[in-house]
């Protein structure tokens, strides 16, 4: 079975983008990959977190992983922080990634801009831990939304210098980036992808959010100012509504093109009325799930012992090979 690596940051709630963009893939991937998904508490400190919130965060995500369909007894499901091989393979390719190819990095230009206060070293080389995560599973496909693009391109060059320098020791993973859903966009600043560090909350989504808070935020959302209100797709010139579109359609499982007529004399209001109706009925069942497996401790705390350890166990024998390619002494 092809291998299968992701991962989502705990820093705050996930979201409907990371539901649509990742989650969801991951879960449909479990049936004929062999999985790998990851909550990367070491990604997260890379911008200055509280310490109870990164804590519950990283807790809540596992729970919520759980109660989106990632089942453990077929996918591995663990914390970073507890498979200290990423680290160690991080060390190694920072030492074969340029300085010039970070600079490129959009991600770390965008956080850098927004915490002038905190541009750490961390931040500048997480796409090294990045790659470090994937590479050290050799995975073959990496499931997530368009954002991280740059960073799997990243990863594969790296992979490559590697290789050329050593031989055949790094596996070159492809990108798994859904056709549609890949980038949803902010609800009040539809120009701009929706992120759960967002400091407006009624720019995001939390896949834990209530039943009527999130209603009023879809309720809420910036459509345009077309005198006719038509709804119609055309993420150019009507980016509001052609994201609301995308939600409706997935959330539903119907086209966009079978949608778009059945809105042809309703307006807006209409159509958010639905949507939020859709998104109740996706996540509400994930939200019961998710309190009872949150007060669960005993079992997350199984699941992540059992994930780190298999997790481990795979992770040693790609860093023993970098290892061993670059020159190191095998532990006597
Ligand atoms: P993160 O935590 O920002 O996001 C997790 C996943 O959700 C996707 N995503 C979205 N998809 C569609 N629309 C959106 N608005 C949206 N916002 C986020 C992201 O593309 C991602 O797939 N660097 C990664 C975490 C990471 C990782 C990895 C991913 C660390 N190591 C190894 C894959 C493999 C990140 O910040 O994701």
């Amino acid at each position: 079975k092809p291998i299968v690596l992701s991962g989502c940051q705990p820093s705050g709630q996930l979201t409907l983008g990371n539901y649509m963009g990742a989650l969801k893939q991951w879960v449909a991937m479990q049936d004929d990959h062999d999985c790998l998904y990851m909550l990367v508490d070491l990604h997260a400190i890379t911008v200055r977190q509280d310490r109870e919130a990164l804590y519950n965060a990283c807790l809540d995500g596992l729970a919520l992983y759980l109660a989106c369909g990632i089942d453990p007894q077929r996918s591995t499901l663990f914390v970073q922080s507890h498979v200290p091989e990423h680290a160690q393979l991080a060390w190694v390719l920072n030492c074969y990634t340029q300085m010039g190819e970070l600079n490129r990095m959009t991600q770390f230009k965008d956080k850098s801009a927004k915490n002038v206060n905190n541009i750490n070293v961390g931040l500048y080389s997480y796409p090294v831990l990045q790659a470090a995560d994937i590479l050290v599973y050799g995975a073959h496909k990496v499931p997530v939304g368009e954002d991280q693009k740059q960073h799997l391109e990243l990863t594969r060059d790296i992979a490559t210098r590697f290789n050329n320098l050593y031989g055949d020791v790094l596996t070159l993973p492809e990108p798994y980036i859904p056709e549609f859903g890949a980038r949803i966009m902010s609800l009040q600043e539809p120009e701009r992808k929706m992120s759960k560090s967002d400091t407006n909350p009624n720019n995001f989504i939390g896949l834990l959010e209530e039943p009527k808070k999130l209603t009023k935020k879809i309720k809420r959302a910036v459509t345009d100012s077309d005198e006719q209100a038509r709804i119609y797709f055309d993420p150019e010139e009507k980016a509001g509504v052609s994201n609301l579109l995308t939600l409706l359609s997935l959330a539903t499982g119907k086209s966009v093109e079978a949608l778009v007529p059945e809105y042809e004399d309703k307006m807006y209001g209409h159509l958010k009325g639905d949507i939020a109706d859709a998104v109740v009925a996706l996540v509400e069942p994930i939200q019961q799930r998710f309190t009872a497996l949150r007060e669960d401790r005993a079992y997350l705390d199984s699941v992540m012992k059992a994930g780190a350890y298999k997790a481990s166990a795979r992770a040693t024998e790609t860093l023993q090979r970098v290892y061993d390619a670059v020159g190191f002494i095998t532990k006597p």
